[in-house]
């Protein structure tokens, strides 16, 4: 009997045809996100679940899926959401995709860096609603903060940090702080200073989280942290939403106490074109696409593709979540 895979959502054709040729997939098929219990249904009796970032895959999960289930792979390189240790308490692998997406991320919060500082939004807007006469007249229409000889502040400089960090080299930022758990020797490759939270927040002209989220950091970016940085700051967050307090990230960027913010995650996902922060013209919002080159979902999806196969078939996952790592 061919094993039984649950998709909580599809995946790019090199990876769905690798699992088809040995596996029956079923995919959610309905265009919003799957629900917590419409999951729990789904599974039951399955030998693997391919999952994304958003999906919570606990014990109510691992539960109804019952004892067939060998891997729980998800389409992303965080997995915040995922119960690691029950998983592996049941004996059930976990697999993602790290490294092959560093640089697209990488890439995307280079992009929200721009559009935040140089008001893409505000300009575009301006274009498609047609320009009010005389705003350009005294020569600072549209000016925001440049890149070049500032200070860059990324907080957590794990993969996805240390490849932001090299594509702004080449913008000549003057300076690279960091803050992580720990001081890393990769640092040394992009001349990055490890110092407190404190001190990059107060220093740095552009804040840049980067860092994966575990219960320690969630508000990390709190009224408190908004206050520290400079009024000319912008902040950019490319991991997740819960790494900051969005009240309060809407009364900094409403009070003048920060430039701009980029965010290409929020709370929840999708968020509501209705919120405060979607209507704040200097605040670029995405919905989750860092990843989402075509090359690099390609190659993700081989990879989840691959850590479901092996997993079913009792084998090393390609890339393996283990107890502890981070
Ligand atoms: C997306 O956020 C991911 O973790 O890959
Ligand atoms: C975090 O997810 C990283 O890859 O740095």
């Amino acid at each position: 009997e061919r094993p039984k895979i649950f998709a909580t959502r599809g995946i790019p054709s090199p990876g769905m045809d690798l699992l088809q040729e040995e596996c029956d997939v079923t995919v959610w098929p309905h265009a919003r996100i799957i629900s917590h219990e419409e999951l729990e249904e789904s599974v039951v009796g399955v030998d693997g679940i391919l999952c994304h970032y958003i999906n919570k895959i606990d014990d109510h999960i691992l539960d109804a899926a019952g004892p067939n289930l060998k891997v729980v792979a998800t389409f992303a390189v965080g997995y915040d959401l995922i119960d690691v240790e029950a998983c592996h308490k049941r004996n059930v692998r976990v697999g993602h995709t790290p490294n092959v997406l560093s640089d697209s991320v990488a890439e995307l919060a280079v992009a929200l860096i721009l559009a935040s500082s140089r008001r893409l939004r505000q300009g575009m807007a301006a274009i498609t609603n047609g320009l009010a006469d005389g705003k350009w007249e005294n020569g600072l229409y549209l000016c925001g903060p440049e890149t070049k000889g500032s200070t860059v502040g990324i907080v957590g400089l794990g993969r996805i940090g240390l490849a932001v960090a090299r594509r702004l080299k080449g913008f000549d930022v003057a300076k690279f702080l960091y803050y992580d758990v720990n001081e890393v020797p990769w640092a040394a490759e992009v001349s990055a200073e490890f110092t407190s939270f404190e001190k990059l927040l107060t220093e740095s002209d552009f804040v840049v989280a980067c860092c994966s989220s575990n219960t320690d950091n969630w508000g990390l970016f709190d009224k408190a942290a908004f206050k520290k940085m400079k009024s000319s700051a912008v902040f950019v967050n490319v991991t997740r939403g819960v790494l900051v307090n969005q009240d309060d990230l809407y009364e900094a960027l409403t009070t003048g106490q920060i430039f701009a913010a980029g965010l290409d995650a929020t709370t929840p996902e999708p968020i509501s074109k209705d919120h405060p922060l979607v209507k704040l013209d200097n605040c670029v919002i995405l919905p989750h696409i860092g990843s989402s080159t075509t090359a690099t979902r390609n190659t993700m999806s081989i990879m989840t593709a691959k850590n479901i196969l092996a997993g079913i078939k009792g084998e090393p996952l390609v890339q393996c979540v283990k107890n502890n790592e981070n």
